[in-house]
């Protein structure tokens, strides 16, 4: 089965177990709404990528881990979205869940997908309790405080922003978890992919500055020049447009090589190849 498949399955049976029984019909389509369609579920696809590469012996629990990694994903966006944070009304071309269903329940469905997810890895945990409970370590670490994607949304709300810190808890975070479930999940040490996934979430982190600087919002499906409205430091006003291309493709070129001794390593490496080739915005080779 396609990588992609497998995440879909995973996601609508996580999905479908949340919807049952008794549960509130309001709030049971908002789940459904924040995670499908999916935007390029680009986390859990290489969680599962270095999984393969490392064997994937216990293929059930890679399942769960990339539907627990990106339903973490999904969520953040939902309260990313929100009033309180960047009021934005959409969202994957469509409106943000608190547009199409109201505030009480955008905030409980980022809630119930947080929780949601770590429920998806314990239920799964049942062949392999101690991958499992690894899994829950490095997912919740990189959700939460002191350097996960809370504490990387917590630092808009300071007067001094560390900008490291901050890029590496709010976009870094989920990237280094999906390297490490995927190693975990197939019965390896976490701590060797560790770099490979900083280095995919920097380089997503230029990425991201290059789209919001050169895209329209018809093409990404969400508000574009945020950086420049909100004076975010980003990449495009340090480096320029062909500056940050550079830096992007240099970050990933340190990605692969720093790519741990596996069976499947020349894929992965292919895997960052093509994901360089697909990431940088078309408007961006032009300019450079
Ligand atoms: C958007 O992430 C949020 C950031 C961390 C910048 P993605 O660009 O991966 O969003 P989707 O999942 O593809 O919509
Ligand atoms: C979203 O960051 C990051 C998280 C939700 C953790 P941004 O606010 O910069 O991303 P977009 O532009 O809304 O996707
Ligand atoms: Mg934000
Ligand atoms: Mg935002």
């Amino acid at each position: 089965m396609s990588l992609s498949k497998r995440i879909e399955h995973a996601l609508s049976d996580a999905i479908s177990h949340g919807q049952a029984g008794a549960a509130p019909p309001r709030l049971a389509s908002a789940l459904d709404y924040a995670v499908t369609p999916g935007g390029a579920r680009i986390r859990p696809t290489i969680l599962l990528s270095v999984a393969k590469a490392c064997g994937d012996d216990r293929p059930h629990l890679s399942d769960a881990a990339a539907a627990a990694l990106e339903m973490i994903h999904c969520a953040s966006l939902v309260h990313d979205d929100m009033p309180c944070f960047d009021d934005a009304d959409v969202r994957r071309g469509k409106p943000s869940v608190h547009r199409a269903y109201s505030e009480p329940l955008a905030l409980l469905t980022g809630d119930s997908l947080i929780v949601m997810a770590f429920e998806v890895l314990a239920r799964a945990g049942r062949e392999d309790c101690g991958r499992a409970l690894e899994l829950v370590r490095i997912l919740s670490s990189r959700t939460g405080m002191p350097g996960g994607i809370c504490a990387g949304q917590g630092w808009e709300s300071e007067d001094k922003v560390d900008l490291s810190a901050y890029h590496q808890a709010k976009t870094g975070a989920l990237f280094i978890a999906a390297t490490q479930m995927g190693a975990v999940a197939a019965g390896q040490e976490a701590e060797p992919w560790f770099e490979l996934g900083a280095r995919i979430g920097e380089a997503f982190q230029v990425a991201d500055d290059l789209r919001d600087a050169l895209c329209n919002a018809e093409e990404l499906g969400k508000p574009v020049g945020q950086d420049e409205a909100h004076a975010r430091p980003n990449a495009v006003s340090v480096l320029g447009v062909e500056g940050a291309v550079q830096r992007l493709k240099n970050i990933l070129a340190g990605a692969i090589s720093s790519i741990p001794s596996c069976p499947g390593e020349a894929m992965l490496a292919e895997m960052v190849r093509s994901y360089a080739e697909k990431v940088v915005p078309v408007a961006a080779h032009q300019r450079a």
